[in-house]
């Protein structure tokens, strides 16, 4: 059967990359991944995965016969016609897009009207057509993704989309890459390249907009004493407004959110138009971390000299992507204010160590708590629900609480000891469960 299936070409092997990789080989694709990293070809060409995703590592191994890493970038022209380019694009200093990546690569690739090149990294709308004015006889798809982190390999296999933008011209590209999709049964959304484009770009604006919209209400919440979690429930049980993307914390964080709504805030700019909404959309989640140190100062006073353990580092659980996570703001703030910061997380410790050097890293929640002066919970580990809570507060030297994402049941904690700070939540409210994101 794998015979018949058209070779994939991956290029970047990051969270993005590998998922594509590893999920084309497990379609029965034969794969050929490229990265510029020699490190990391080699690590995954002995079978060592170099990110932490659940089932990844498995789907790596089951269908390691049928994928290929390489540095060379001819080995992957001559191994694959449809090439998944899947390089980084993080923000340059102004906010906008960097394009640097995506450049190089298309530097590399021949017009020799053969290869497609498929869009799967974020881009600012109008970069496909930047692309193809410079390589006119290059056929181009944009195919953004849109898995998540912790969840990739089945938001890959079951898409709840798959969105397909192509110009006249690449129509027969288009359908090559929908045919590569097709088994996989999500509804499948065929747009023109600059649509496809925005799709990716508002859809993340949309749900960072989703979470600082919680957020406000929870800090309202806290001032006229409502409940975040039975106003969210409230609220998502409207279909027009759903459960999801809900829950209030201390903020979204990630490698996508925070870059892709500058970048769109940026595009906007560039363009003429001063996009308003996002401009507070991103304000809120920047202040929303910030106010973990009110929170704390409102039982500590002063935060010099104190030992405050920060419970998760990793921007969400089930991942150990470190990338604009709140924990990163949050060290540095407390550091900021005297504080000595200790902290714990069950994979993303080592990946934290390269960022946060000053940050001592325990290895094992209990041990972060031992004569802390208060905690932060920061991601919603599964296991910090499981601590013994009553030993926590006996072990630290002062039990205060954080929990920044209304991950634990408020009562159970006064009830060991605690005092319990939440998001728009006081400490008597009963835990809800409506919310999800
Ligand atoms: N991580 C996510 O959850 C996610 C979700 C949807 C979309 N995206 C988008 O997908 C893209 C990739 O994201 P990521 O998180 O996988 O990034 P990443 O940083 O984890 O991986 C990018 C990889 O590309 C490699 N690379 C850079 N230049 C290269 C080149 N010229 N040739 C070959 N390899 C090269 C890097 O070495 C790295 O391994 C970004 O545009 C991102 O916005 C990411």
């Amino acid at each position: 059967m794998s015979e018949q299936l058209e070779p994939v070409g991956v290029i970047g092997v990051g969270w993005v990359g590998l998922v594509t990789a590893a999920c084309f080989a497990e379609l029965g694709h034969q794969v050929i991944a490229r990265d510029i990293v020699p490190e990391k070809v080699e690590a995954l060409s002995r079978g060592e995965i170099t990110i932490h995703e659940p089932g990844l590592e498995e789907l790596l191994q089951r269908n390691a016969e049928r994928i290929a890493f390489t540095t060379e970038m001819d080995e992957l022209l001559a191994g694959a016609r449809l090439l998944f380019v899947c390089v980084d694009t993080p923000p340059t200093y102004s906010g906008d897009a960097d394009l640097s990546r995506v450049r190089a690569v298309v530097e590399e690739l021949r017009e020799d009207g053969d290869h497609v090149l498929i869009m799967k990294s974020t881009v600012p709308a109008g970069t496909g057509e930047s692309i193809r004015r410079d390589k006119p006889n290059l056929s181009y798809v944009s195919c953004p993704e849109f898995l998540k982190e912790g969840t990739a390999v089945k938001d890959f296999m079951h898409p709840d989309r798959v969105v397909i933008g192509a110009d006249p011209g690449d129509e027969g590209a288009a359908e090559a890459v929908e045919a590569l999709y097709k088994p996989l049964g999500g509804e499948i959304l065929r747009a023109d390249v600059a649509s496809a484009e925005m799709i990716k770009l508002a859809s993340n604006a949309f749900l960072a907009t989703k979470i600082s919209f919680i957020n406000e209400i929870a800090n309202v919440c806290e001032e006229v004493g409502a409940d975040v979690g039975q106003v969210a429930e409230g609220m998502g049980l409207d279909e027009r407004i759903g459960p999801k993307f809900l829950k209030a914390g201390i903020g979204w964080g990630g490698s996508c959110f925070g870059k892709d709504t500058i970048a769109l805030k940026k595009l906007a700019g560039n363009s003429g138009y001063h996009f308003q909404l996002l401009s507070a959309v991103i304000d809120v989640n920047e202040l929303q971390k910030r106010r973990v140190v009110q929170k704390l100062k409102k039982h500590l006073d002063s935060l010099a000299g104190r030992r405050v353990a920060l419970l998760g580092l990793a921007f969400k659980p089930d991942t150990d992507d470190m990338r604009d996570a709140a924990s990163l703001v949050l060290a540095a703030r407390l550091e900021g204010e005297g504080a000595e910061v200790v902290a714990y997380d069950p994979v993303a410790a080592e990946r934290a160590a390269t960022l946060l050097d000053s940050v001592e890293m325990a290895t094992s929640a209990m041990e972060a708590l031992e004569g802390a002066d208060a905690a932060v919970l920061v991601t919603e580990w599964p296991e910090f629900a499981e601590l013994d809570w009553v030993a926590a507060a006996e072990r630290m030297a002062r039990p205060v609480l954080v929990d920044g994402r209304n991950f634990l049941d408020p009562q159970k904690l006064v009830k060991a000891g605690f005092e319990y700070e939440g998001i728009g939540r006081t400490a008597l409210d009963a835990p809800r469960t409506a919310s999800a994101s």
